[in-house]
């Protein structure tokens, strides 16, 4: 457990999402779990990749990774388990005709509102939007859906999913949503309008190059599909032990426009189901959905070894584990197990802490949002 350590909390802000939130395209969805277009740009740097190299992200969220690498030239591998996050970096990430995009847009905003049937709709979906919200979505999802060119078609439904989320009632508070009345939601339809002309707007600003990027919808424990030795650097940040529960969080996303309700849960471990067998880290002193987080992570990391190029770079953010007496030192435990595979730990870097109380309020401890930097021998 000795590795180089740094206390650099300076670059707190870059590993959230909130810078973004200023960029062209990379904001078209809002993923509070993700990580900032200026911190993959300085680990490029740091890394020296130049245009041609290849970087993974194996739990790639919103694209933020592939999105940097496409600005750069570089090539770029994403995979994640959530369908919702999938379609996300392909939008963003996807080359597009914007005359092409204008045109359709006419035709959409030209179409004379027919009101839908709202059979079939989750509560939580009919308490997160007004009747008349929910109209709207619905007929703009339906004239959407007729748009016959893919490409376009996603184009459309993410800026449809983002109107949704604006004028929507629900909003995300940690790991659960909430639902907040408001006086005065805007009216859809225009809503609509100004985020596709931003989005049009945005393709123009954003100076992209020609690089190869490929999106899977997959598992990072199993990278099967992807060769020995392929990439220079992987830059990723898993799900964090015992916090998010994605597929939740993400419920009305995925209800509207993935028809889909159900799901196994992904949450502190980060399978899509649970490893039985962690007898390996029976010797932590943490419940077993640590345990079985950590088995999880074995497996990506033994996959991220194979696939890197050797002398290739990794960087995984990483946050400690919070259980309701006591936190554990993910970072670390992530760093031995990686050593333990044939890593060499460069450094634990550490970028962000907060106070994390239990139910009551009374405070736990301070947990640590960490980089964790590991080389390929
Ligand atoms: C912390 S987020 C990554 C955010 C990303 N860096 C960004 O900037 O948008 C973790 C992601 O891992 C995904 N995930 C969870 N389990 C997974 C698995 N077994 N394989 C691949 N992805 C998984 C989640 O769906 C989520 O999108």
């Amino acid at each position: 457990m000795n590795y180089p350590v740094e206390e650099r909390f300076e670059l707190g802000p870059l590993v959230t999402f909130v810078p973004n939130k200023k960029y062209p395209v990379y904001n078209w969805f809002h993923f509070k779990e993700g990580f900032s277009r200026d911190f993959v740009i300085m680990m490029f740097d740091q890394f020296k990749l130049k245009e041609g190299s290849w970087v993974l992200d194996p739990f790639c969220g919103s694209g933020t990774t592939l999105l940097a690498s496409k600005e750069r030239g570089i090539n770029s591998v994403g995979i994640d388990a959530m369908p919702l996050a999938v379609f996300v970096s392909q939008v963003k990430t996807m080359d597009y005709n914007v005359d092409y995009l204008k045109h359709i847009a006419r035709d959409i905003f030209s179409r004379k509102f027919v009101p839908p049937s709202l059979k079939g709709l989750s509560p939580l979906v009919k308490r997160a939007f007004t009747k008349f919200t929910l109209e709207d979505i619905l007929f703009f999802k339906q004239v959407v859906s007729e748009i016959k060119d893919p490409v376009a078609k996603n184009f459309f439904t993410l800026a449809l999913l983002s109107t949704s989320n604006k004028v929507s009632m629900a909003y995300k508070d940690g790991s659960v949503i909430k639902i907040r009345k408001r006086a005065n939601i805007p009216p859809f339809r225009p809503v609509f309008k100004r985020i596709v002309k931003r989005m049009l707007n945005d393709l123009k600003t954003l100076k992209t190059r020609k690089s190869v990027i490929k999106v899977y919808l997959g598992d990072a424990r199993r990278l099967d599909f992807l060769e020995d030795c392929t990439f220079d650097a992987i830059i990723t940040s898993p799900p964090y032990l015992n916090i998010i529960d994605y597929i939740k969080v993400y419920a009305i996303e995925n209800e509207l426009f993935f028809g889909q309700t159900k799901y196994d849960s992904l949450r502190s471990y980060i399978g899509l189901d649970v490893e039985k067998d962690y007898s390996e880290f029976e010797y932590l002193d943490i419940p077993s959905v640590g345990k079985a987080y950590f088995k999880d992570m074995k497996d990506v990391l033994l996959e991220m070894y194979r696939v890197l190029s050797p002398n290739g770079n990794v960087v995984i953010v990483v946050g400690e584990g919070v259980f309701p007496n006591k936190i554990v030192p993910v970072p670390f435990i992530l760093s031995d197990i990686a050593k333990s595979i044939g890593f060499k730990v460069k450094k634990i870097v550490h970028a962000n802490k907060r106070i994390v109380t239990d139910q009551n309020r009374k405070k736990i401890g301070i947990a640590l949002e960490s980089l964790v930097f590991l080389k390929k021998g």
